[in-house]
């Protein structure tokens, strides 16, 4: 089968990612981890080879060379989120770092008995279980606001649990388990009017669409390398000036300080340096950049074509299978993430037999079971998608599915659920 890569990237796109040349099937776990492009192995190699030594600390010409590379990172993400200053760009270790600096950093502030945190009924775990502990802890409101059957959030029941005890919302810009998209320009807007803050988990946004935090208002916004084509263990926390400003740094150590005596208080250096106690990852931050120059080769708009393309594609030629369901709407906004079910077969099942025909997609509750649970589904079987993928992806699960029979998961686990 020839391999099309829809309308607007060419071929050529495949070979950029040799992981492709050592595995042949599908890959279709993107929304987990996507695969890295040559560009950002070749960034990583050359980090290290060039410019490999600590940031900010050393009076030598390597550290002041590794300084500038990741400073220039930062201001690539500056660019690229749209965000005002570069100090408003906090190199994390992921989406899940991110979420809990500001839990750490804010939380208790915003948390406590007659005191809320708002998140959507989608959220994955990283951007609930931080602010569930919290409010555990603080006597604190955890409120949600509830998903409609297609897996949207209800927009009248959004609103209406605003209100004065909400200190902030935490919600996520695309689901990572339906790809659905939120309006979140309207849920900051709704949300600033009743003066709360508003975080935003972009980790399955930004790999699929340009974004804008000035435009969205976001007061934090947060994102994963590795599901953009970058590095694992990296990822960005974006905020608001005066309110990076104002949150108590969630670890404390080595390039945070000014100085420390052992009698005077201790002075901490501004942000982002502020945020980013101890080693950075370099590298992580100068292969993400890169990743994100590659994106902008292919042209996002056209990255956001084929993404959008392949969702379609994928919802078109699964929806018709007998016994198959497309869960949600994804064709509505589509997202780079297509979830179906499969009538009388347990998703790990499901999983597994693709797996056996060289196809891996994601299989279960996807670390969003409250989601599923409100979905009153066990799971399902995500198909997530990226630059390299193609129809033929799509077609090699259609051709798969008409073989899948119920195994020992839907036998004898039948509601057993774990990942
Ligand atoms: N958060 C990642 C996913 O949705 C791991 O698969």
């Amino acid at each position: 089968m020839t391999h099309i890569l829809g309308r607007t990237l060419p071929a050529s796109v495949r070979a950029d990612f040799p992981i492709l040349a050592t595995r042949p099937g599908a890959y279709l776990d993107n929304a987990a981890t996507t695969h890295k492009p040559r560009a950002v192995l070749d960034a990583l190699v050359e980090y290290y080879t060039t410019a490999n030594s600590n940031v900010g600390r050393g009076y030598h010409e390597l550290g002041r060379l590794s300084t500038d590379v990741y400073e220039r990172a930062r201001q690539d993400m500056r660019l690229a989120l749209g965000a005002a200053q570069p100090e408003e760009v906090v190199f994390t270790t992921g989406t899940t770092d991110a979420v809990n600096a500001v839990v750490d950093g804010l939380g208790r502030r915003l948390l406590g008995p007659g005191r809320a945190v708002l998140v959507s009924g989608m959220e994955h775990n990283s951007n609930l279980l931080p602010w569930r502990r919290l409010a555990e802890e603080t006597g604190g409101e955890l409120l949600t606001a509830p998903v409609d059957r297609h897996g949207r959030v209800d927009l009248d029941a959004f609103t209406a649990l605003l209100g004065p005890k909400v200190g902030l919302v935490a919600v996520s810009h695309v689901s990572n388990v339906l790809g659905t998209v939120n309006p979140v320009a309207d849920l900051v807007a709704a949300a600033h009017r009743h003066g709360a803050l508003v975080l935003v988990d972009g980790a399955q946004a930004v790999p699929h669409r340009p974004v804008d935090v000035r435009e969205l208002d976001a007061d934090f916004y947060c994102f994963s390398a590795h599901k953009v084509y970058g590095p694992m263990g990296t990822g960005v926390l974006y905020g608001k000036r005066e309110l990076l400003d104002d949150l108590r740094p969630p670890r404390v150590g080595g390039g945070t300080v000014k100085g420390v005596s052992a009698v005077d208080p201790v002075r901490y250096v501004p942000v982002p340096q502020r945020l980013e106690a101890g080693t950075p990852n370099v590298a992580g931050a100068v292969g993400l950049a890169a990743a994100l120059r590659y994106l902008d080769g292919l042209g996002r708009d056209a990255v956001r074509a084929h993404d959008e393309h392949l969702v379609r594609y994928a919802v078109r030629e699964l929806g018709e299978l007998p016994g198959v369901r497309v869960i949600g709407a994804p064709q509505e906004t589509p997202s780079g993430i297509v979830s179906i079910v499969v009538d009388g077969v347990h998703p790990y099942d499901v999983g597994g037999h693709l797996d056996q025909h060289g196809i891996a997609v994601r299989s279960g509750v996807h670390c969003a079971s409250t989601f599923l649970d409100a979905l009153g589904l066990l799971g399902t079987v995500r198909l997530s998608f990226a630059v390299y993928n193609t129809e033929s992806d799509v077609d090699a699960v259609v051709d798969a599915l008409a073989t899948v029979r119920p195994g020992v998961w839907t036998n004898e686990h039948p509601t057993t659920r774990f990942l």
